[in-house]
């Protein structure tokens, strides 16, 4: 780790994220890791207005808000309140999730906020998808609407699209078996309950051993921001290539290479 890395600003965030491909009128899903930049001059917002400011006032900006637990099922269905529910994916989803102007889907334990004209067409019905991560989802719209995953300053291990993947090829390891009626309590306050299946925590994963395929294949570019190592991946390109992996081989991202 070099810790001659001068702070890092929002307007060297957005240069870098505009370097590594990141264009006006884009759909992003950000997965991050505040620290991995060494310090950023004015904290999360900083990098979500760099985010912004790299997508323009055309683009959207989306981040997982997850909520879920190993221990969510049909004995324990959650509760998730998408105003109140706190989400533990970091700092900068929790910042962007609060902004004004921001809107989160209705998922129980996988719900993405954003912002951006998008974000509402991409995160709707998400509480009616019969699973986490699938066509219904908007992990899966944003892939179909040419969208990107970035991952900042943090690795493959948080690529929840892979779960997509999965859920697409039909891996028998994904989901629980069993249905659970998760309560859900909307912006008005109004409380429904929803049936669907929840992921299951069971099975370790190997996400990492994809890193150099994807770089290979040219979905993928890598880059570095202050201490950051940053990945920009084409979302649709990945599904279009892992998808057949999987369906050949069901356990391919749970074996290490
Ligand atoms: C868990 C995880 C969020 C931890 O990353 P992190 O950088 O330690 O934490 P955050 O992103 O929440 O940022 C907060 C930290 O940034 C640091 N920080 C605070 N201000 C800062 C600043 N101005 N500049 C840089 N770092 C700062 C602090 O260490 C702070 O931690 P603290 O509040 O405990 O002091 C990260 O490793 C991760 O996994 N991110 C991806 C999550 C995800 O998308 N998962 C999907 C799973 S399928």
């Amino acid at each position: 780790m070099n810790d001659n890395v001068p702070a890092v600003s929002r307007g060297r965030i957005a240069s870098g994220l505009r370097e590594l491909g990141l264009g006006s009128g884009d759909s992003v899903l950000v997965h991050s890791s505040l620290s991995s930049f060494g310090y950023v001059e004015g904290g999360a917002d900083a990098v979500i207005d760099a985010l912004l400011d790299a997508v323009g006032p055309g683009g959207n900006v989306l981040v997982p808000t997850l909520t879920g637990t190993r221990h969510d099922g049909p004995d324990r269905p959650p509760v998730f309140d998408v105003r109140s529910t706190p989400c533990w994916t970091g700092r900068i989803p929790s910042t962007l999730m609060a902004r004004p102007g921001a809107r989160r889907s209705l998922h129980p334990t996988h719900s993405v906020a954003g912002i951006g004209p998008d974000v509402e067409n991409l995160i709707a019905g998400h509480e009616d998808a019969p699973t986490p991560c699938g066509r219904q989802s908007p992990y899966y719209k944003l892939a179909e609407q040419g969208g990107y995953i970035l991952l900042l300053g943090v690795g493959q291990e948080s690529n929840t699209t892979l779960h997509t993947a999965e859920e697409l090829a039909e891996v028998p390891y994904h989901l629980q078996p069993e249905p659970t009626d998760a309560v859900v309590i909307d912006y008005a306050g109004r409380r429904h309950v929803k049936r669907m299946y929840l992921h299951d925590w069971g099975t370790p994963r190997a996400f990492s051993r994809i890193d150099a395929s994807l770089l290979e294949l040219g979905i993928m570019r890598v880059g570095t921001i202050g201490k950051a190592t940053v990945r920009l991946i084409r979302s649709l390109a990945l599904l279009d290539w892992l998808v057949p992996v999987l369906q050949q081989d069901n356990r391919f991202l749970c074996k290490k290479v």
